[in-house]
């Protein structure tokens, strides 16, 4: 039976850190080393409730808002929670004890989370758990104690390894839900009748990477652009085709931008991209505006190089392009998207897995973007036997 303790061993980044690495590279974000950031502190678990249920993490995968957090970039959510936060909201787990009203779980059940923190009158995030959500406590730690809200069983039986179950649980759900949005819309304006099979593009990211499983999945074409070739390799063996971004030189100028549109144009026989996921913006987002088709979608639930946009919206309404904007999933969303695992979902896992003690590693590799796949974090060396067969 494993240990069950009240104080466990978790990643904290406090907004004391964050001045700190920013002092010491002299306000320059470039500079700043994340795993001077986030740093190993104590957590003390609260109280169990009836609808709580206590669960040892094995393994967590690394998320981008880790970042975010650890140089401030967005806001400095250290600060603004009060000058502490305990990320991690992408996480898999082995529940160990469970509140006196739960009855969808059970002690040795393995389960994932999802990050949905405070859900509006339909079931979308207000908040991210973990990040946003005032108290959330998340789950780069040993054990943590979870409402059953917020688990999920495992399909340890999809056919994927245990580190790549560990790689969706947030990443999934996105783009689940972006992909629902974004055909929606386009298929609003253009029938199937009219136009059976699209041409669908995503830049660089794991996200991106599952929107564009889905989009392969249903029948349309793939296009990856990437300056990560082990990332494309992975994508080109599911039938995506892969495009060079560095090629292009990331966007950096005007030219670039027309190269990549004469580009996207040729291989798609003129067709360009119907639909657009970008999670960068940035200079991205003028690349995948260039290249959307009439009646193209451009989605987005990211802004990694940039917070603001502009564009021209003559001709966005002439061409008549959709700019569609989402966050995180319902928890029923969260539920659908898990049932794609292995199906559809094949994630690719960067090659190294991490040890508990090299998180921080792990986030300065992820923040200087060498990773080959999602980051997946080993929590512990002592794993449960019902896992044991599929790692
Ligand atoms: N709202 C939500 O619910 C939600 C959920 C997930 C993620 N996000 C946000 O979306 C963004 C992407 O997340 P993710 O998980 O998909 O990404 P990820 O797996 O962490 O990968 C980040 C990607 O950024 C690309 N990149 C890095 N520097 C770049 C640059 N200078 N120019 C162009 N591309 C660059 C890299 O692509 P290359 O292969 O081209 O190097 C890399 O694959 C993050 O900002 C994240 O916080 C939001």
């Amino acid at each position: 039976m494993p240990r069950m303790s009240r104080t466990v061993r978790a990643y904290a980044i406090t907004a004391e850190a964050v001045a700190r690495e920013k002092e010491r590279v002299g306000g320059d974000l470039d500079k700043m080393d994340v795993a001077n950031v986030i740093q190993l502190d104590k957590l003390e678990l609260r109280e169990m409730g009836p609808k709580d249920v206590h669960v040892r993490w094995l393994a967590v995968s690394g998320e981008h808002n880790v970042d975010h957090a650890a140089l401030a970039d967005t806001i400095n959510i250290a600060d603004a929670r009060g000058g502490r936060i305990y990320p991690g909201n992408s996480a898999l787990g082995e529940v160990l004890e469970v509140g006196a009203e739960v009855t969808e779980f059970k002690p040795g059940d393995i389960a994932i989370t999802h990050c949905n923190g405070d859900p509006d009158q339909f079931g979308f995030p207000l908040r991210i758990w973990a990040y946003d959500q005032p108290e959330s406590v998340g789950w780069y730690g040993e054990e943590g104690v979870v409402g059953a809200w917020q688990l999920i069983k495992a399909p340890l039986d999809c056919g994927l390894s245990l580190w790549e179950i560990a790689a969706l649980p947030l990443r999934a759900p996105t783009a689940w839900h972006m992909w629902r949005r974004a055909l929606g819309m386009f298929r609003l304006k253009v029938t199937e009748e009219q136009l059976p099979t699209l041409n669908v593009l995503g830049f660089g990211g794991g996200v991106s990477e599952l929107f564009l499983m889905l989009a392969k999945h249903f029948g349309h074409n793939a296009y990856f652009c990437s300056g990560s070739p082990d990332r494309r390799e992975a994508l080109e063996k599911l039938g995506i085709v892969g495009i060079d971004q560095k090629q292009f030189n990331r966007f950096a100028s005007k030219d670039d931008v027309s190269a990549f549109r004469k580009h996207v144009s040729q291989i798609t026989d003129g067709g360009d991209a119907h639909i657009v996921c970008d999670m960068l913006r940035g200079p991205v987002f003028p690349a995948g505006l260039a290249v959307a088709a009439r009646m193209g979608v451009n989605t987005s639930a990211g802004w990694q190089l940039s917070q603001v946009v502009q564009y021209n919206t003559t001709v966005m309404s002439v061409k008549q392009v959709t700019l569609d904007h989402t966050h995180y999933d319902t928890i029923e969303g969260c539920h659908e998207a898990t049932e794609l695992y292995g199906k559809v979902f094949k994630p690719t896992v960067h090659k190294e897995i991490y040890p508990f003690e090299d998180l921080p590693r792990c986030f300065e590799e992820m923040h200087q973007n060498i990773q080959t796949g999602i980051p997946i974090i080993r929590i512990t060396d002592d794993l449960p036997d019902s896992v044991k067969g599929i790692i």
